[in-house]
């Protein structure tokens, strides 16, 4: 909510005036107007309605102003006036289950929705010692990640991955299975009829009614598409300062990365790598960091980076992950295979899975995880059949176990996937029956002995593991292992 003081030190003379001198690419230039940056400004256009713009800089005498519309009709000697100081944007719970654009309005042709609150979309992440540490499992309900990759309630990941890699499904399953309280979605920059897909066919009644979905199309402005990421993490805050566990999902924060570029460029920054300014990897920490734990409720936040041929090192993806604790990654061989949803067990990481998961869980997610690095890094020999069985005691493991960790990978979209039994799922097919129970008080969740899926040719699996009497040391295993 904006309190008194924020709201008295906003106020600002309103007869602010300058005039247009000149536009430079998309940016207007006007003189005599000294508005503060983030300011917005209307562009009176004779004969047409006033455009919009925003304050994004300074040069000498002029104010450089960003349009959000067209600037056709715009010329020299239009006055400009200042409008509103700080974006600010209304909220409150008739938001659930309604699609908006990056300054709140309703865009889901029903009537804009009645809001108790408002808030400014623009502030710094808090404290970082204020915040408690993340202690406890979110569920996403789709089980590769909550069995192998499991995140935490304040958890920030990555979601890596090429186009049409299952991106949109992954997330419309996440938003529909997940058990938090609320789920706020930001749609950056994709085309409109994704969108709509997305809301329609991934997200659908069952996950729209719980989800406020904030959407900036590639053909809004660059202004909106930048904006649109910090509405939805407001209006995450505003439930998350309620004492709620949220939910967010952005897609995607290359296309928030691209507009920014776009705006940098035209105030005058000079491009970095790959063209990108400087503010791009200044913005980009705050706003990853306004995700986290906080004293009451939490923001859980999924990010999206799209990865051209599938090219891991780009600066966003790059400067993206040092900023998150994990990411998964979608790979397109997986997909092409058909399985989905396509998250390469291999190349992914939760880095907080160890201070929230049972050790038993723990324990078995890496087993899963050493058996399938065994398995790829023989695969080649496997598929021509130039490996003879009974040669190696740990490859004869991964080929057996293969197709029942495939299976548990696997999920269908219409399928829910049940934390409780995601984990019983995973400790029974990688540990059978061996496992010790751990101490009482570090398990949440009771093995469930005399399993079915247990076969007794599966009983060795735990030993060797566990013991780490491994004779095939290789990079994978040993990135495998060190997680
Ligand atoms: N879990 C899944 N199960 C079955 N098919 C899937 C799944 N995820 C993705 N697909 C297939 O892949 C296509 C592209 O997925 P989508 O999520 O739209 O990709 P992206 O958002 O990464 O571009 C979908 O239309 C669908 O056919
Ligand atoms: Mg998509």
């Amino acid at each position: 909510m904006l309190d008194i003081e924020t709201q008295i030190n906003s106020i600002m003379a309103a007869d602010i005036t300058g005039s247009v001198i000149q536009t430079h690419g998309t940016t207007i230039n006007a003189v005599g107007f000294p508005a503060p940056v983030g300011s917005i400004a209307l562009i009176d256009r004779p004969g047409s309605t006033a455009l919009r713009a925003e304050v994004i800089g300074f040069k000498e005498n002029l104010t450089i102003l960003y349009p959000y519309g067209d600037i056709s009709g715009v010329r020299r000697g239009n006055r400009v006036r200042i409008q509103r100081t700080i974006p600010w944007l209304r909220v409150g719970d008739n938001l659930l289950g309604r699609v908006i654009d990056a300054e709140g309005n309703a865009i889901d042709g029903l009537p804009q929705p009645l809001l108790e609150d408002r808030i400014v979309c623009q502030h710094d992440a808090p404290d970082p010692c204020s915040r408690p540490r993340i202690d406890s499992i979110l569920s996403t309900g789709v089980r590769a990640i909550d069995g192998m990759f499991t995140c935490g309630k304040g958890q920030r990941l990555g979601i890596f991955a090429g186009s049409g890699v299952g991106k949109s499904v992954t997330l419309g399953m996440m938003a529909r299975y997940t058990d938090a309280d609320v789920i706020v979605i930001g749609l950056i920059g994709e085309r409109g009829r994704e969108v709509n897909d997305f809301i329609e066919r991934d997200l659908g009644k069952a996950g729209l009614a719980k989800s406020v979905v904030v959407v900036s199309t590639s053909n809004d402005p660059a202004l909106l598409r930048v904006r649109a990421p910090m509405t939805t993490l407001a209006i995450a805050e505003y439930f998350r300062d309620q004492g709620k566990d949220v939910l967010v999902l952005m897609d995607s924060l290359t296309r928030f990365a691209m507009a920014q570029r776009e705006i940098g460029l035209s105030a005058g920054e000079p491009p970095t790598t790959r063209g990108y300014p400087p503010s791009v990897f200044a913005m980009l920490p705050k706003l990853v960091e306004r995700a986290g734990r906080a004293e009451r409720g939490s923001i859980t936040a999924f990010f999206t980076v799209l990865v051209e041929g599938d090219d891991m090192n780009d600066p966003i993806g790059d400067t993206v992950r040092g900023l998150l604790d994990g990411h998964l990654w979608l790979s397109r061989k997986l997909s092409t295979r058909g399985h989905y949803p396509a998250i390469d067990p291999i190349e992914s990481i939760s880095r907080l899975m160890p201070d929230i998961c049972d050790p038993v869980h723990l324990k078995a997610s890496r087993a899963m995880r050493k058996s399938l690095a065994i398995y790829l890094d023989n695969e080649d020999l496997i598929s021509i059949g130039a490996y003879r069985a009974g040669s190696n005691p740990e490859i004869d493991e991964s080929i057996k176990m293969r197709p029942e960790i495939d299976d548990y990978l696997r999920q269908a979209v219409e399928e829910k996937a049940e934390l409780p039994e995601t984990v019983r799922r995973i400790r029974t097919l990688m540990l059978g029956e061996q496992v010790e129970t751990p101490p009482a008080a570090a398990v949440e969740t009771p093995v469930r002995r005399g399993n079915d899926k247990s076969g007794p040719d599966k009983d060795g699996n735990t030993t060797t593991n566990a013991t780490a009497n491994n004779r095939i040391t290789n990079d994978r295993i040993a990135r495998a292992a060190a997680t």
